[in-house]
């Protein structure tokens, strides 16, 4: 089975609301791939106008965090049922800045995981090592370790159809990209552990993206890989580029 592409913009804490609208504009023309599945993942303030302004475009809004509980007395966090209503699809789960800043942890990542998936919303799972674990050898067991929890108690089903992203913290706004060997590497001991824990159709369904500086003119060898679906993009999804590396193959 072929596996779509999916290309998503992580905006992180960029662009007004108005300021957002601008950029989708800017961006509609510019995202014609019927190869691939186009995601901006915005700030929760921007997901409705964001929404309004993509209509008849390509172009999904998804959201960048989310909690694993429905309502309460959570302040400042947003719920997977206000998600839901406002229309999104997707979620980046776990990305390593909310690790680094937010405490967040593999096992809230699970539960996150979880309750996207309880509430029909695909999860982007986030995986990554630091420079130091990359130099001490163990890139391949800490990724294996945090998919493993990550997808605790989630059914082959439901796993099939996420979404993982390998983003190596040092590639992260760096400039400093990992090469197309190192990502190969990694999205396939992804692809092959997630085999371990379910089955091969499983692994062959999933679809695994790598972030980490991707721009215009590294996306068309990352994507060319075997094992790479697409790329989650930081910095350059906040320009009219992002439409370069969407039509990479074109
Ligand atoms: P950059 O593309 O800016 O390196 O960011 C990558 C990233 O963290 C996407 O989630």
């Amino acid at each position: 089975m072929a596996r779509k592409k999916i290309i998503a913009g992580n905006w992180k804490m960029n662009m007004t609301p108005s300021q957002a609208v601008e950029l989708i504009d800017t961006l509609k023309p510019l995202v014609g791939n019927e190869d691939v599945d186009v995601l901006l993942c915005v700030p929760a303030i921007d997901i409705i106008p964001a929404m309004e302004a993509a209509k008849g475009s390509n172009i999904m809004i998804g959201a960048e965090n989310m909690y694993f509980e429905e309502k309460g007395a959570f302040t400042g966090e947003i719920s997977p049922l206000m998600l839901v209503d406002a229309g999104v699809k997707y979620v980046i789960i776990g990305h390593s800045e909310r690790r680094e800043y937010f405490a967040e942890t593999d096992e809230t990542v699970n539960k996150k995981v979880l309750k996207a998936f309880e509430h029909g919303i695909t999860p982007i799972i986030c995986c990554g090592e630091t420079l130091t674990q990359r130099e001490q050898g163990v890139t391949i067991d800490f990724i294996r370790q945090q998919i493993k929890i990550a997808f605790l108690n989630v059914t082959a089903a439901q796993a099939a159809s996420a979404v993982i992203a390998y983003e190596p913290i040092w590639a992260i706004g760096t400039g400093k990209v990992a090469t197309t060997e190192q990502a190969q590497e990694v999205c396939k001991a992804i692809r092959e552990c997630i085999g371990e824990i379910y089955d091969e159709a499983t692994a062959d369904a999933i679809r695994i993206q790598y972030g980490g500086s991707v721009s215009a003119s590294s996306a068309p060898e990352l994507f060319a890989q075997p094992d790479i679906d697409g790329g989650l993009v930081g910095g350059a999804s906040l320009k009219a580029d992002f439409g370069r590396i969407v039509c990479y193959n074109k």
